[in-house]
């Protein structure tokens, strides 16, 4: 089983992505992380310019997804919402509609921030955001405040708490997945 990893921020050493990556070692034995790192190759969304064959960037994010069994999203907040080339990224995978890639897979929501909140209102915005394009969306969420001092040297989360919100979320996640393989 893949989940496919996508951190909301582009730059190097970023905590969301530290986030994934501490998502990661939270695996079960059989189940891998894929990272899309794709995000900044993504052009301004135009409805002119979607059409087949789609531009590369996009080719690339639409199958990462289709491909994937569940996707796991670690987003900033940027002015109280998600940032720019997050929701550029997912206008164009919301296409097209309703049949886009995202329909009906299973996705959850985590983030971290510098700040005292950990970026909650951008993690509520990225839930609904995901909710409308048809996704299925995990009714849970982790926010990490001070991010700059929330991980070890290791990468592990300091607190047991976020430790355990983090392994519950991961294992809630691939079971929804897991509901997708079983036969009816
Ligand atoms: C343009 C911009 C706007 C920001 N706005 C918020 C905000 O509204 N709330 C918040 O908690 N942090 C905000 N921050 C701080 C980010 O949460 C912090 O930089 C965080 O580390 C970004 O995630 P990253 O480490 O994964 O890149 C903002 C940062 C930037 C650059």
């Amino acid at each position: 089983m893949t989940i496919l990893g996508i951190s909301g921020s582009l730059r190097r050493g970023s905590h969301n992505s530290e986030l994934l990556r501490a998502a990661a070692d939270l695996l079960p034995p059989g189940v891998e992380l894929d990272w899309f790192d794709g995000l900044k190759a993504i052009p301004p969304y135009d409805v002119d310019d979607d059409v087949e064959p789609a531009p590369r960037a996009v080719g690339e994010l639409r199958e990462a997804i289709a491909s994937a069994d569940a996707v796991l999203f670690a987003t900033p907040e940027y002015n109280a919402s998600i940032p720019g080339v997050l929701k550029n990224a997912l206008d164009w995978a919301s296409r097209p509609f309703p049949e886009n890639t995202l329909r009906g897979k299973p996705v959850a929501v985590i983030g971290a921030s510098t700040g005292m909140f950990g970026g909650v209102w951008a993690q509520a915005e990225l839930r609904k955001v995901l909710g409308a394009i048809g996704a299925r969306v995990l009714d849970r969420d982790l926010a990490v405040a001070a991010a700059h001092a929330a991980f070890h040297e290791d990468g592990r989360l300091h607190d047991d708490q976020h430790h355990t919100t983090l392994e519950n979320i991961v294992s809630e996640l691939v079971k929804e997945a897991e509901r997708d393989l079983v036969p009816a």
